[in-house]
């Protein structure tokens, strides 16, 4: 991580009045959350995250699907935000406008205090009817017993509510996205490959709106071409400089 490139974006940063973050599976990285483009670990290492996270993986295996998540949710509720996730939270009063966009289900920058970020991919805490007969539960501890459970109301299973492969984003936070993205002075990306879209495609609108792009991420990513500075760091150790007080 290069000290001119922290400079850079701080600078950036320091004359922003709206800032719009978009992160991905490596903000929660540090928190010993595996991202997607990691090798699936352990226990789960034989599946394929694309066939389990899928209405047909689901339709096709409805408890093995229920395991993966409720496996995956026994993990995160297990875990703590880190020092990235919590630097955010601490830095978004200090903007006139701090909009958070989150790519991950984990649910990390709430418990880190970030209030109302986007959760474009859903959050794997909630759960849904299946069928979309409108029963959702907020959390694991409210949930009727059964692996999946059956809806109260209409019987169907009940299910993550979390996007899955093939299906798409609620147009209404994903139009939120877009127009804080649209609209903020500096657009911090951090923790992301920028390979699945809608997502991605929100620092590529934001950059054709000369919104100036940062980048967050140990490794090369999809987006460092549009970005002003490409800070080569894990977030845990970048955003707590990058915010810190002068
Ligand atoms: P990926 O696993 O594709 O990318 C994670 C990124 O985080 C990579 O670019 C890593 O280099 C970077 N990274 C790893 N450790 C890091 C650290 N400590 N600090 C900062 N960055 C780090 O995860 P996403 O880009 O989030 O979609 O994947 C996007 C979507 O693909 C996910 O939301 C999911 C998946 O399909 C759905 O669930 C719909």
């Amino acid at each position: 991580m290069s000290a001119h490139d922290i400079a850079r974006a701080r600078q950036i940063l320091a004359s922003a009045k709206r800032v719009t973050a978009l992160t991905g599976a490596g903000v929660s990285a540090e928190s010993g959350i595996p991202t997607f483009r990691d090798a699936q670990t352990g226990l789960w290492a034989q599946f394929d995250p694309m066939r389990l996270a899928s209405p047909e993986g689901f339709r096709a295996d409805p408890t093995l699907v229920w395991r993966w998540y409720a496996a995956r949710r026994a993990r995160v509720r297990a875990v703590e935000p880190n020092p990235a996730h919590r630097a955010l939270a601490a830095a978004a009063p200090r903007f006139e406008q701090f909009t958070l966009i989150t790519q991950n289900v984990d649910g990390l920058h709430a418990r880190a205090g970030s209030r109302d970020a986007i959760e474009l991919h859903g959050n794997i805490l909630r759960t849904k009817c299946f069928d979309e007969c409108g029963v959702v539960f907020e959390s694991p501890e409210e949930l009727p017993a059964g692996e999946p459970p059956r809806c109260p109301r209409c019987r169907a299973y009940l299910r993550p509510d979390v996007v899955w492969f093939g299906e798409m984003l609620d147009p209404a936070v994903l139009d939120r996205a877009e127009r804080a993205s649209a609209a903020a002075d500096a657009m911090l990306v951090v923790g992301t490959s920028g390979l699945v879209y809608p997502a991605a495609g929100l620092p590529l609108a934001a950059r054709r709106n000369g919104v100036p792009v940062l980048i967050v991420n140990p490794d090369e990513s999809e987006l460092d071409p549009i970005a002003e500075v490409c800070i080569r760091a894990r977030a845990g150790e970048a955003l707590p400089r990058l915010f810190a007080a002068d």
